[in-house]
């Protein structure tokens, strides 16, 4: 097996518009926020609207050759059809920048907010909704086009779809199946559309979605629950892409734990084969993501991106090593032929984590809340140190 990964390997980190920006008082978020929904109101977030260049420079000296970012459509287009000039100049500068210190852009286009106007009117599960979405991505792609080197459409349709329509811890906190299956074909349908607009006006232009994945696995080994297991994955992992019509140039995976079954109590559990639990109350399960990576070689035969992966760890006990053991389990997955082509860090910073409020920090830096001051963390240091030397440490 090869010691280092290949020469253009994309070595990044990852974050997103509403988790960091502050203030994005216009989405529907913002609103859950209002209703008590989440531990935490995000508020400032990290103020990385304003200090974005100060982002960018830990992104540089981390060594990166890529940062994928998300944009704020509720910034974008705040009315119905009104697009904010303002907005979009800012996207474009912060794109510019991180152009010129030679990081490549990868963008995601939905990461989980919706403006107000349309969560309102429309959601997900409106006949209407992919049309406004690719009215948006049309916006976008006009406007930005040349500045993004990779393009993701939606950010993880599992949990939007899981949580917003069947947990309902999510906006539009439904629950409700009819509903559930309606939003998954319009956010196809709405994948689709911007497909083929980034397809018509940059066709050189990379596209495609990143989806939560998670490794599933049965306690007994009979083949009879070894096949349910199966199913259950290919419904949680790969259902989405499956109804794409092969319209993605690559597989975008979120990877961060997985869950085993059984016939006994607690039938489903989260799998911590170390016994180590992370904040998140999660485990970590490198295995599984060697496994997800031969599944999409097999299944697709597409490029493939590891678009996060991350521990929430607020003391970094256990980042480095975290770290380390998945990108090992990336390069056993190379060596068994699949063609992987970048891995990104969830995240730069502790940020705004959703439901959980700022308690779970996931951040390469530490950042204070009242002074929005960034401190790496030793960890920070150890992905330096791989990315620098393309490799892991002592992996001889
Ligand atoms: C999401 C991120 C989130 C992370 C950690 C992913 O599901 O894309 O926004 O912060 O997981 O929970």
């Amino acid at each position: 097996m090869k010691k280092q990964f290949p020469e253009n390997f994309l070595w990044g980190v990852a974050y997103s518009s509403h988790q960091v920006e502050g203030n994005n008082v216009n989405n529907d978020w913002w609103e859950w926020e209002k209703k008590g929904k989440t531990k935490e109101k995000s508020g400032w977030a990290c103020d990385s609207w304003n200090r974005y260049l100060i982002d960018h420079k830990l992104v540089e000296d981390l060594g990166c050759n890529s940062f994928r970012i998300s944009l704020e459509w509720s910034r974008i287009e705040p009315q119905e059809d009104e697009f904010s000039e303002e907005a979009l100049e800012h996207y474009k500068k912060v794109l510019i920048d991180l152009e010129k210190r030679g990081i490549k852009r990868v963008v995601t286009l939905f990461h989980w907010t919706l403006p107000i106007w349309f969560a309102e009117k429309y959601g997900w599960h409106h006949p209407q909704s992919s049309e406004i979405f690719e009215r948006y991505c049309k916006k976008v792609i006009d406007f930005l086009g040349s500045e993004i080197d990779m393009f993701l459409t939606i950010n993880e349709p599992r949990l939007i779809l899981n949580r917003g329509y069947l947990k309902g811890d999510f906006p539009p906190g439904k629950y409700n199946p009819f509903l559930f299956f309606e939003a998954r074909k319009n956010l196809v349908e709405g994948h689709k559309k911007c497909f083929d607009v980034v397809k018509k006006k940059k066709p050189n232009l990379p596209v495609g979605i990143t989806q939560f994945c998670s490794d599933f696995r049965w306690r007994s080994k009979s083949r009879f629950f070894k096949r349910i297991t199966e199913r259950v994955e290919d419904f949680y992992n790969w259902n989405f892409f499956n109804k794409l019509d092969g319209k993605f140039d690559f597989v975008g995976i979120n990877y961060y734990s997985g869950y085993r079954f059984g016939m006994k109590p607690p039938f489903i559990e989260i799998f911590k084969p170390n016994n180590i639990t992370t904040e998140m109350g999660w485990g970590i399960h490198p295995d599984g993501l060697q496994e997800i990576i031969k599944n999409a070689w097999r299944r697709y035969g597409k490029p493939i991106y590891i678009l996060e992966n991350g521990i929430a760890d607020g003391e970094d006990a256990y980042r480095t090593k975290f770290i380390e053991s998945h990108v090992k389990a990336i390069q056993n997955a190379i060596g068994e032929g699949a063609d992987v082509r970048g891995y990104f860090y969830w995240s730069l910073l502790d940020n705004f984590e959703w439901c959980e409020g700022f308690s779970k920090k996931f951040g390469l830096c530490e950042v204070d809340f009242e002074t929005m001051e960034r401190k790496p963390r030793r960890s920070y240091y150890a992905y330096q140190d791989i990315i620098k030397k393309n490799k892991i440490k002592n992996n001889k």
